[in-house]
Order: C-alpha cells, then structure tokens, then sequence
C-alpha cells in the first residue's frame, strides 16, 4: 500500500465512523440545568445536615479517579462484575436475540465491549445507545467503539438519565435491552430507585430488557476496605468534590482541612460517603455568593452505596412488571447481575 492509499484508506474509515455515529446533547437544551446553576450546591449546604449533590464528583479530574478506583485491589465491584459478564455475555445475548443496547452510565463502555461481542459473534447487528452526563467520555468511548466494530451504529445521548429515557426513540431493532450495570443503582436512595423504575417501565415494551449489574450484601470488613482503599483513590475522589466546587465555583475550600470518611451502616445495608471538616471554619463560594461554616468535626454527606439482597431486589422488580428471567452471580456471591423481561 502507498502513503497515498493508506492515507485514502484512513480517511474512509473515518468517513465511516462519521456515518455510523449521533451524539445528540440533551444538557444544552435543557435550560433548567443551566438556568441557575449551583442553586443545587446551596440547597445541600444550607440544611443542618449538609450534603453535596452527586453529579459534582463528576468533573474530568473525577472522571480519571473513578477509572482508577476500578481498578483498586480492594474495590472488587468492577473487577467481578466483568468476570461475571464474561462467563455469561452469549448466554445474555442468546436469551434476548437481537436487540438494541441502551446503556445508562456508559462512561468508557470498557464493560460493555462484552455484551457487543457476544451479540457480534452471533451474527447480530449492532446498535447502542449510550447515555452519560459527561459529554467528553461519550464521545471520545463511541469513536473508539466505532473504530473497534466496523458494523456498529452508535446514537450517543449526553444527558441525565430522566430527559435521556424520555426523549428515547422507538427501537432501531426488533428489541431493546436498558443496560444499568456497575450498582449505579445503589447510588439512588430507595425512593429515587423506586422513581427509576418506573422510567424503566414506561420506557419499555412488553418483551423487552433490563440487564441490572448490583453489589450484594457481605461482611461489613470487605465493604468498608472497598470505599477506604490503602493507597487513598477514593478519599482522594471523595474530596475532588471540594475542588469541583473551588473552580465550578470560585470557592475556597482547603482540602487539606476536611477528611474522607466512608463506613458501611448495616442497619440500613449501605455504605455511607461523607467529608469531615477538620476544624471550625468559614468557606466561601464567591461565584454563588455563598458562605458557609462548619464546626470542627462537622460532615457533609456526599454519597451512599446501597448493597443489595437477590432476593428482594427481585421481589421489588416483579412488582414493577420487570420480571426476572436469569440471575447469574460469581462463586463468592458478591455481585449480581439479573436479566429481566417487561411484562403486563
Ligand atoms: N456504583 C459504584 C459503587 O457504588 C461506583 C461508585 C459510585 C463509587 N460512587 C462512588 C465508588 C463513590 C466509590 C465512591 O461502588
């Protein structure tokens, strides 16, 4: 091949990906996001138990550490939940035939690569739909996903999952399959998982799939190693929140002033996600027009991980019409990944 051809050659394949890809962003339409932002951050700091929304552990920096708490010896979620998809992706892909794959929290779609895999080897076509509220990580994962799998159709959604399974369009193939794995699911309160649910359900069709990936119940050790690793990931993440602030913000947390403080309530079967302030001090959020003080040992509660039981997690998606059809687990009954079917 000369320099030409190859150049030729590259340039079609590019052409290629551009035909086979849609990003569509749902964030800058929606002007109730952007109308009046940190409103959310002033909500939280204000109630006398203070908390700072989720989506703020999400910048790029964030991104990164979350990455490489995946990879963490102690945080054994990602690592068998893709063991998991592993042994069983063909026996998913047999179970639902051909279908189109919604995924709710795509980020690198490193997981997901399995699943495609499974239904490319089966001879079916290809066509996800990933959604992320981080615009750069869906766009730079479905180009190289497209490179990857040259019959895959990608129609990118950058948005919350609400406005993305509201604005979803009618299947492209005979069936759908809404894909919520890595326990995002115990990120929501039960209230808010109830809520999910029925976006679930009225998104649905009859027949259709929902592929849930959930972290179950274990000894309290086991869990609290996960959210407070030796090399310091996650505290580290958990603060990024503080730093998230400072720039989005103009604020003046010091870092260095707060701790990470993660532990596992086994009354309610959660881990619980909070900073402590180190001592009595006064920060401010000059963008917002914004000061608050926090005493000396003081917490601001960032994030819950829920832990869930196979039984009555099924039990809750039966009631809602998701009905179960595979539960697969690893030998150390650690995670589970469910397969369910929408029913009447
Ligand atoms: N859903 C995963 C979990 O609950 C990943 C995750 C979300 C997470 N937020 C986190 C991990 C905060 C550590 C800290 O574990």
């Amino acid at each position: 091949m000369t320099l030409f051809q190859a150049a030729n050659n590259k340039t079609s394949s590019q052409d290629s990906i551009e035909k086979r890809l849609e990003i569509q962003n749902l964030l800058d339409t929606n002007l109730i996001v952007s109308s009046r932002p940190g409103i959310d951050v002033i909500e939280g700091l204000n109630r006398t138990a203070k908390s700072i929304p989720v989506r703020y552990f999400y910048d790029n920096r964030g991104s990164e550490l979350f990455e490489e708490i995946c990879e963490l010896p102690e945080y054994y979620l990602t690592r068998t939940e893709m063991s998991i998809l592993k042994q069983y992706a063909s026996e998913i892909a047999q179970s639902t035939g051909i279908c189109e794959l919604v995924e709710l929290g795509s980020g690198s779609s490193t997981k997901t690569r399995v699943l495609l895999d499974a239904y490319n080897q089966l001879g079916y076509p290809l066509y996800y739909v990933p959604i992320d509220v981080s615009a750069g990580i869906l766009e730079s994962s479905a180009r190289q996903l497209l490179a990857d799998y040259p019959s895959l159709q990608v129609h990118a959604l950058a948005g919350t999952y609400e406005l993305a399974l509201a604005q979803l369009q009618p299947s492209q193939l005979p069936s759908r399959m809404i894909c919520f794995i890595g326990s995002t699911l115990g990120n929501l309160n039960s209230q808010e998982c109830d809520a999910f649910f029925s976006h679930i359900t009225a998104t649905l069709q009859l027949g259709e799939y929902f592929l849930l990936g959930i972290d179950l119940q274990k000894p309290k050790d086991l869990l609290e190693a996960a959210y407070n690793d030796s090399q310091g990931v996650t505290a580290a993440f958990n603060l990024n929140m503080l730093e998230h602030l400072n720039w989005r913000f103009d604020g003046n947390f010091d870092t260095t002033q707060f701790e990470h403080w993660a532990f596992y309530n086994e009354a309610e079967h959660q881990i619980e996600l909070h900073l402590r302030s180190l001592r009595s001090q006064t920060v401010e959020l000059r963008a917002l027009n914004f000061t608050v003080h926090f005493d000396e040992g003081e917490t601001i509660f960032t994030e819950i991980s829920r832990k869930f039981d196979l039984n009555t997690i099924q039990q809750q998606l039966n009631a809602k019409g998701l009905v179960t059809q595979k539960v697969w687990t690893d030998s150390n009954r650690w995670f589970g990944l469910l397969l369910c079917q929408m029913q009447a």
